[in-house]
């Protein structure tokens, strides 16, 4: 019974990337000879993508064309914009309580570069010091990319002593992610340091990289990189507590981006960063300066214990934020929470 509804889900995923893939009209006998099926299942997955919401033409002797897809977020619709080689290190949920938790799982036991898991819905998102990350189905893309570094990368950070470098990945990943909504709707958010994304004042996206370390060699193993992007949530849609700062791709920019296709854009950005790490360092930092709305302001940074009130300076070469405390003192954050509502 498990082996049969799995074998549907294939058929209606392959069927379903098919329809995407062309413009126009496509047979049915052109479907079920590419997929080497019966028309019967060709007619039957048909049928359950219409019941999820596909509207799907078919007329005599043309065959099938999709007019119109729901907004959703699985295995299917991501095979419509990556290739089937692509795809083999994807894996795809409807739920999962994290993403970078299953990630880690796979890194374990030997995933390599490139591995990704998506969830339309998360029960246990995690943000940056120990917070929730607020993951609703339906709306949001949650996903984990693998980064595995090759040995000679490695050794290649370990001889030149900074193995500070790999901090650079997330604000790296935020000026890639910040490029991909620019292509899919129009407007580029804004960097504030150290790696959320914002429109309109509003957090839309949020960045949590893991690391694992290994002490004996003084190597990284591997890094998650986490991302939870608000694609189409209202404000309503998040809880009280966070409403007057979250915002969505959608209530910011009013453009009704595909979360599948942001997806697959993001993974082979992601692809490409992780090509381009670090030799294109000082085109990122560029951008990353550029991007960012926290310098040149009054903020509030928060150790945990406390706050303190400090102007920010400038982003320097390690992607660190110089700023300036009431005493007049300079200093570097590495890392940490800066609020630009005082
Ligand atoms: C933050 O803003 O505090 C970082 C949020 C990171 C959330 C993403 S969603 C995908 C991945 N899985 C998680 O559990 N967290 C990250």
């Amino acid at each position: 019974m498990i082996v049969f509804s799995i074998g549907i889900r294939m058929t209606k995923n392959n069927v379903l990337a098919i329809l995407m893939k062309n413009d126009g009209f496509v047979s049915g006998e052109a479907i079920s000879r590419e997929l080497g099926l019966s028309r019967t299942a060709v007619n039957m997955a048909v049928k359950k993508l219409r019941e999820e919401g596909y509207e799907i033409k078919s007329v005599t002797n043309r065959g099938y064309r999709l007019i119109s897809s729901p907004d959703l977020l699985n295995y299917g619709t991501l095979m419509g914009y990556l290739s089937e080689v692509r795809m083999r290190d994807v894996e795809c949920y409807d739920i999962v309580g994290s993403t970078n938790y299953e990630l880690a799982k796979r890194a374990v036991e030997g995933a390599h570069q490139g591995t990704v898991i998506v969830a339309d819905e998360q029960k246990n998102g995690r943000g940056r010091k120990g917070r929730a990350f607020v993951s609703p189905g339906g709306h949001g893309i949650y996903l984990s990319y693998l980064m595995r570094p090759s040995s000679e990368l490695k050794k290649k950070i370990a001889n030149s002593r900074n193995n500070m470098a790999w901090s650079s990945i997330t604000a790296w990943t935020s000026v890639t992610i910040a490029e991909v909504i620019e292509k899919n709707c129009g407007i580029r958010p804004d960097i504030k340091w150290v790696n959320d994304l914002y429109m309109n004042g509003r957090k839309i996206c949020g960045i949590l990289t893991q690391s694992s370390f290994d002490a004996e060699v003084l190597e990284v193993q591997h890094i998650l990189i986490g991302i939870g992007i608000n694609v189409s949530e209202l404000y309503d849609d998040f809880p009280k507590e966070i409403r007057d700062i979250a915002g969505s791709i959608l209530t910011e920019s009013g453009v009704a981006v595909s979360r599948a296709k942001l997806t697959s854009d993001l993974i082979l950005a992601l692809d490409e960063m992780c090509g381009r790490w670090p030799e294109g360092m000082d085109e990122y930092l560029e951008k990353y300066r550029d991007w960012n709305i926290v310098p040149g302001k009054n903020v509030l940074v928060n150790y945990g214990d406390s706050t303190e009130q400090v102007y920010a300076l400038g982003i320097d070469d390690s992607f660190s934020l110089r700023v300036r405390d009431s005493a007049g003192e300079e200093k570097r954050l590495i890392c940490g929470d800066v609020s630009l509502k005082l």
